[in-house]
């Protein structure tokens, strides 16, 4: 390189194995790790803690910039925090999961965020090896550029087992119904929906295990890193 970090940019529907992978792969070259969705995540509970009504879009836009979204890049210890608290926990809730593709809609929502995640993303080229980002525009808005593009999936029922196990309900059926709705909310939007950049990667995970995708994936790192 020229002294300056690499940057792996993992797009993908919710539970294609996103997180877990861009973690693995960060670990694994001591690269930063960046969540977008926690950050559209903190910006949505914000918004419910100020009785914001998340279906006025104007009134979103309008109290956009107030959150200070503060994230923590380390793979092994990533936090979000809103105003100086600790969101980590309080964005995972049904409450927060159910507005969040609607607050995502709005476009001073994410013009904020996209600004704020540049900065983090030229922070980590700067200071460190770089940064793996996941999310569902990071391949086609938030880091065209990036050397390694990848657009993660998995079959419908792999993504809601992954899921229920993660929210540790049993209830695969009511989740595989959840996700497909949030799926299509976070497609059909009018401002950077969830759509696979052209000349992405797509990677199916349904038949692999989750070691077996960081491997992929840090292999094409490395080739990457040998191309610039
Ligand atoms: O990855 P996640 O499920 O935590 O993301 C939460 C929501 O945030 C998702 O429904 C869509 C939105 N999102 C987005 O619009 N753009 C991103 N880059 C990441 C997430």
């Amino acid at each position: 390189g020229h002294g300056e970090g690499i940057v792996i940019a993992i797009d993908g529907p919710s539970g294609s194995g996103k997180s877990s992978t861009a973690k693995g792969v960060a670990r694994a070259r001591e690269l930063r790790y960046l969540d977008t969705g926690a950050m559209y995540r903190a910006m949505t509970w914000w918004m419910i803690q100020h009785q914001v009504d998340v279906a006025d879009a104007a009134a979103v836009a309008a109290r956009s910039a107030e959150p200070v979204i503060t994230m923590g890049t380390d793979p092994e210890a990533p936090t979000v925090r809103v105003d100086g608290t600790d969101v980590a926990r309080a964005i995972r809730t049904d409450e927060v999961t159910g507005r969040v593709s609607t607050v995502s809609a709005v476009p001073e929502v994410r013009e904020r965020l996209v600004a704020l995640q540049r900065d983090i993303i030229a922070e980590a080229r700067r200071d460190a090896a770089g940064i793996v980002v996941e999310g569902r525009d990071i391949t086609t808005v938030v880091a065209p550029e990036a050397p390694v593009r990848l657009y993660l999936t998995a079959s419908a029922q792999a993504r809601a087992v992954r899921r229920s196990k993660e929210n540790r309900t049993s209830d695969v059926a009511a989740t595989e119904a959840a996700l497909a709705l949030r799926d299509r909310l976070d497609s059909s939007r009018a401002l950077s929906p969830l759509t696979q950049a052209e000349d992405s990667l797509e990677l199916d995970s349904s038949g692999l295990s989750l070691d077996e995708v960081v491997a992929l994936v840090v292999k094409l790192a490395d080739e990457a890193a040998e191309r610039t």
